[in-house]
């Protein structure tokens, strides 16, 4: 017996649809909502009046494509948090209300499990899937931790950020620059034509396998403040070589504790995960660790990096096969890890 999950995702900006067979894709639906752009940033109340909007199309088009009938799912995965309270309500709302018509069983899933889970998301039947335990280095617009993967739901942070996320270090630093949102992308792009040794920016001293972002924020702000002050074109004149070292600051302060952590538990499979793993220059330098020191490594597709109901999905199927069901009046939460 084959289990199909309908996984719905609509934490942040993104609403997601998607139908998985034993975790073997069957259909992703996501629309992205272009509203927030001229705003440099996602505006809260647009994202939910924008999930509201599209979550039906979303959904039914997702089972269309999968080539299934509504009655065919064995359970509704949606997210739960963490995200934005009014975007988490809209994808709750909805997934409850399918679950009670369809008189299904109901599963919730922590989004950062999702992420990690994506490596699951089987493209083919045979698709190769990390061993247990891996490492994995999550890294979002909200969270950057370092997880150990004990089981699909056996996952321990072993480090994550004490202030801003890698993703956040990318955007604010973008819009220093007048880039537009989110920067992360556009900042990679940029690197590829810059020297990355040209600025230096300051790196965080802290303990253990935490993360701080929120210097280098600060010390890329004072750079470009006494810089413009000299020459007010320095921004325009530099911003590959800003974007290249920007970057670079960001993917050391990353790598040096994901390697640190690889090191000290002896682990042989590591991953990325989250939004800030599309970024080109944290996938080869991670790969490139990974082959200096004989390690499997597991770099998601892009299309897998961003929020996707693919992953919860998937996160759903595991929850589902332990008969671990979501209560009907459980509420969303937006920090609080499930
Ligand atoms: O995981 P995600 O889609 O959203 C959540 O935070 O849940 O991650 C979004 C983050 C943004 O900060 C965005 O700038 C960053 O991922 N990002 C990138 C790249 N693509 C997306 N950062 C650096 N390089 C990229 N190529």
């Amino acid at each position: 017996m084959s289990t199909i999950i309908l996984g719905i995702e609509s934490s942040c900006d993104d609403t997601s649809a998607a139908v998985t067979r034993d975790c073997v894709l069957m259909s992703n639906v996501i629309a992205s909502q272009k509203v927030h752009e001229a705003y440099g940033g996602v505006v809260p109340e647009l994202a939910s009046r924008a999930h509201q909007q599209n979550i039906v199309p979303v959904v039914s088009e997702a089972i269309k494509q999968a080539g299934i009938q509504r009655t065919d799912i064995d359970a509704i995965a949606f997210t739960r948090g963490p995200g934005l309270p009014g975007s988490l309500h809209v994808g709750t709302a909805f997934a409850k209300g399918l679950a009670l018509a369809l008189d299904m069983p109901l599963v919730d899933v922590n989004h950062l499990h999702g992420h990690v889970l994506a490596h699951f998301i089987k493209e083919t039947p045979d698709a190769p899937v990390p061993d247990f335990p891996f490492l994995c280095l999550l890294i979002s617009g909200g969270n950057s931790q370092i997880i150990k993967v004990n089981a699909p739901r056996d996952m321990e942070i072993l480090g994550q950020t004490i202030d801003d996320a890698a993703g956040e270090a990318f955007d604010k630093c973008a819009k220093v620059m007048g880039l537009p949102y989110p920067g992360g992308p556009v900042i990679d792009r940029l690197a590829s034509e810059g020297d990355a040794k040209r600025f230096r920016f300051a790196k965080p001293h802290i303990d253990g396998y935490n993360y701080s972002f929120s210097g280098l924020k600060t010390s890329f702000l004072y750079t470009l403040r006494d810089a413009v002050r000299e020459n007010p074109d320095f921004i325009q004149e530099n911003l590959p070589h800003l974007a290249a070292s920007l970057q670079k600051t960001i993917i050391d302060i990353l790598m040096d504790k994901f390697t640190r952590a690889v090191r000290d538990t002896g682990i042989t499979t590591i991953a990325i995960a989250g939004g800030v793993s599309a970024n080109s220059g944290v996938r080869a330098a991670v790969q490139d660790y990974a082959r200096r020191h004989h390690l499997r490594a597991f770099i998601p597709k892009p299309r897998f990096t961003t929020d996707n109901a693919a992953m919860i999905a998937v996160a759903g199927h595991y929850k589902f096969l332990d008969h671990e069901y979501c209560d009907i009046t459980a509420p969303p939460f937006a920090r609080v890890v499930i």
